[in-house]
């Protein structure tokens, strides 16, 4: 089985993205082969900072390892490092109808952002179809909010199949998680970068601390019972705590006598236990600043050797060889 994600380099990795994307690839990776990598190109389409990318895609390298992406059981590259990858994007683009991709939610929300509606934003999804069927992925471990992705995905490898005969594209799988598809942020909303509601993964104790006590909560005194529904607190600690704890912390708020600043420190304790090996492992992979190069260099080339043969393939039921 082939599992593939690509996370973009744009920013500190949050545990959005930790229980969305990555704790499900680096799970998924005892159960066949892993194509994991840095959205390089993706990241294009928002940002015009070169150095800042280029930081920004060492941070995302080594914060990955981190999290236990493990490079002799799995491939780990940067988008970039695959050309080839603009290859198939354009042969997708070809079988591609306009309002497939006018419809989807990413582009509408990117531009109300104040993103400049460039053809890259546009074509985003035809760059990330390209990806996945590079590697005749099968399972696409990913957030909620990139399903339409995938759907538009299964819909050009339909096409492609429809127009050059089956078994031109193999038809990959969005593996969403219900328990982690949709984690919240500080103010309630998704937990997203563009909102500045994130926890970090990896940061400073004093800062990360400061930012739970951050979150959005009402005012019932303490005393009185306090509300499970909807309640950002207890939404993350579950995230991070034991299902006896969670129990205890749910009491907590249905009996009163507690206040929000107590569960507050109760969440910001387990959460920064729960990233205590991975910051080892990344004190760890810091020490050899060659290391991650290494990595990335050997990962590019077997992603190479692979997209060679599915590249191959598709170029031949379409008529380029
Ligand atoms: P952001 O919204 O912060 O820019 P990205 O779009 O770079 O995050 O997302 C990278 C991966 O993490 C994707 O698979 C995405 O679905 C997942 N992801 C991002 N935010 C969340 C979230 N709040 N809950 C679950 N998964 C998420
Ligand atoms: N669009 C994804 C995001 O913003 C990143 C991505 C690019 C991706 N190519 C992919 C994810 C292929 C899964 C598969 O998070």
């Amino acid at each position: 089985m082939r599992i593939l994600t690509g996370l973009q380099p744009s920013g500190k990795l949050h545990v959005g993205n930790y229980f969305g994307a990555m704790k499900p690839a680096v799970e998924l990776q005892q159960q066949g082969e892993g194509f994991y990598f840095i959205a390089d190109y993706h990241a294009m389409t928002s940002g015009r900072d070169a150095a800042a990318l280029k930081e920004n895609i060492r941070e995302l390298a080594i914060d990955f390892l981190a999290c236990g992406l493990d490079p002799e059981k799995s491939m780990f590259f940067r988008q970039s490092a695959v050309p080839e990858v603009n290859e198939l994007a354009w042969i997708l683009s070809t079988v591609c109808p306009m309002p497939l991709l006018a419809k989807c939610h990413s582009y509408k929300d990117k531009v109300a952002q104040g993103i400049s509606p460039n053809h890259a934003l546009f074509a985003y999804p035809v760059l990330m179809a390209a990806d996945i069927l590079l590697y005749d992925s099968q399972k696409v471990p990913v957030g909620k909010d990139q399903k339409q992705h995938l759907e538009v995905t299964r819909s050009l490898a339909t096409k492609l199949n429809e127009a050059y005969g089956d078994g031109t594209a193999v038809m990959p799988e969005a593996i969403i998680k219900e328990e982690t598809e949709l984690v919240i942020g500080l103010d309630g909303r998704k937990m997203s970068k563009s909102y500045d509601n994130t926890l970090p993964i990896f940061g400073e104790e004093k800062q990360l601390r400061k930012l739970v006590m951050k979150i959005v909560t009402d005012s019932t005194p303490v005393e009185d019972p306090k509300p499970t529904e909807n309640s950002t607190i207890i939404a993350l600690y579950k995230l991070f705590a034991s299902e006896a704890d969670l129990q205890t912390m749910i009491a907590d708020h249905q009996r009163g006598g507690c206040g929000y600043g107590d569960f507050k420190k109760r969440l910001a304790d387990a959460y920064w236990d729960y990233f205590s090996n991975m910051r080892k492992r990344r004190e760890e992979i810091l020490k050899d600043p060659s290391y991650v190069d290494q990595v990335l260099a050997h990962g590019a080339k077997r992603a190479r050797e692979e997209s060679a043969i599915v590249l191959g393939r598709i170029k031949k039921a379409v008529g380029l060889a």
